[in-house]
């Protein structure tokens, strides 16, 4: 175990040199020393379960992050960004975008988008057959995601090209340590991203998609009866849902994939038994989730593993410390896909939790059943290459060979 002393120094914007390859031994000392570690500038960081339960439970704990954004991102496209989607507001912008959504996100909309992802997928497994050796994340995990949330807004294929490098970027502006270049490089994206958005949006106006189905169609009419949402606010909803959707679930799949090569035995269980598919993507979700982080702000005195916080304190939830917290979860280091009760976090809880969260699962679990099924030999071709950020956990580069 990580010494109390090691864990006094933790810091989220220098981490130790381990931290990216392996963050679980850290967060596991955290969990034990200091469940409510300081963190400089003032916040603290939560590692606890039960702790991260109860702040995402908390009415007085206000997701806006004008405050916090304010000095880091200045007055910039990547600040109104970050500061205007729905994730990062409270009541009411929150609530009225979150309804909207939602209504395009149940189970009848997912169940209509089921048919499209597995042509997708079969397709890319019929590459991949004819290849023998791919980049996992480019070529399979990435293209997966794309697709789903590229009709649900109902863009065009042609543009779809620069939809992934523009979801890196302006995601990469959370990470705790902005460089110069993610700077930039994230408010160009978002910039570029608008100017598409505008042309799509001035044409779904004169010609309105699916009620139903089209999220875009849905957010320029608002709710029945209520109030519309500005130009402004339409765009970034827009932009969020992309970036939401699309790096979070390459990495389930990335991460996922990277869990079963490690584990044979629970690979061989998995082919094994093909029902146990959605317990299976659970147990990834919490084992190595792609978001490691929340972030939420007290507006009024609250306390958590007795210590007393006062209003105004930003709290940092660790998601994946919470998911390996002995005190929710048996043996939480074993990689168990049949895992049962699984209640992790890794979409969150409470008024925020991932709105599109069974549509991730629809996506994980139909690329794992077709995959394991197609492929009775899957092992790794080259050294993996981590994606080295510490809010998304996932690889740039996972190559691996198939055989038939
Ligand atoms: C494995 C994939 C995914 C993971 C791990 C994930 C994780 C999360 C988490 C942790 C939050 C909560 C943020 C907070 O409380 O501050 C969240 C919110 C959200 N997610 Fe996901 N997500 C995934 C996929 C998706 C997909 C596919 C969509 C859309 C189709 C989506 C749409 C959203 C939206 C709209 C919110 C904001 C909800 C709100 O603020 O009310 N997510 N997600």
């Amino acid at each position: 175990m990580i010494s109390a002393d090691a864990v006094r120094d933790f810091q989220l914007t220098r981490v130790p040199p381990d931290f990216l390859d392996d963050p679980y031994p850290w967060y596991a000392a955290l969990r034990e020393h200091d469940p409510v570690h300081a963190l400089e500038g003032g916040g603290v960081f939560l590692s606890r379960y039960e702790d991260a339960i109860a702040l995402y439970r908390d009415p007085q704990a206000s997701s806006d992050k004008k405050l916090e954004f304010g000095p880091k991102l200045g007055d910039s496209p990547l600040f109104e960004h970050h500061t205007t989607s729905l994730v990062f507001n409270d009541p009411p912008l929150h609530t009225r975008v979150r309804r909207i959504i939602m209504g395009a996100l149940n189970q009848r909309a997912i169940a209509r988008m089921e048919g499209d992802v597995i042509r997708l997928v079969d397709a890319l497994l019929d590459a991949m057959a004819e290849k023998r050796g791919v980049n996992f994340i480019d070529e399979f995990a990435a293209q997966i995601p794309v697709e789903v949330i590229g009709n649900l807004l109902d863009i065009p294929h042609a543009e779809r090209a620069p939809l992934r490098g523009w979801s890196v970027a302006i995601l990469s502006g959370l990470e705790p340590t902005l460089t110069p270049a993610m700077f930039d490089n994230g408010n160009r994206a978002v910039t570029e991203f608008v100017a598409l958005l505008k042309v799509l949006i001035a044409d779904r106006r004169r010609r309105p998609g699916d009620l139903e189905s089209d999220v875009l169609t849905r957010l320029i009419q608002g709710e029945k009866d209520g109030e519309k949402l500005s130009e402004t606010e339409l765009y970034h909803q827009c932009i969020f849902l992309l970036n939401a959707g699309h790096e979070t679930t390459t990495n389930l799949i990335g991460n996922g994939l990277w869990l079963l090569l490690n584990h044979p035995a629970e690979m061989a269980r998995l082919r094994a038994d093909p029902a146990l598919v959605a317990s299976a993507i659970e147990e990834m979700l919490r084992y190595d989730g792609p978001i490691q982080l929340n972030n939420r702000r007290l507006t009024a005195p609250a306390t958590f593993s007795g210590k007393s916080l006062p209003a105004g304190t930003p709290v940092t939830i660790g998601i994946g410390a919470a998911n390996h917290d002995p005190a929710q979860f048996a043996a939480p280091e074993r990689f168990d896909v049949g895992r049962k009760p699984n209640r992790h976090v890794a979409f969150g809880q409470g008024d925020h939790a991932c709105a599109g969260m069974n549509v991730a699962r629809m996506e994980g679990r139909i690329a794992f059943a077709r995959l394991l099924a197609r492929f009775p030999a899957i092992e790794l071709a080259g050294a993996p290459e981590r994606d080295r950020r510490i809010r998304f956990r996932g690889f740039r580069k996972l190559p691996i060979r198939v055989a038939p």
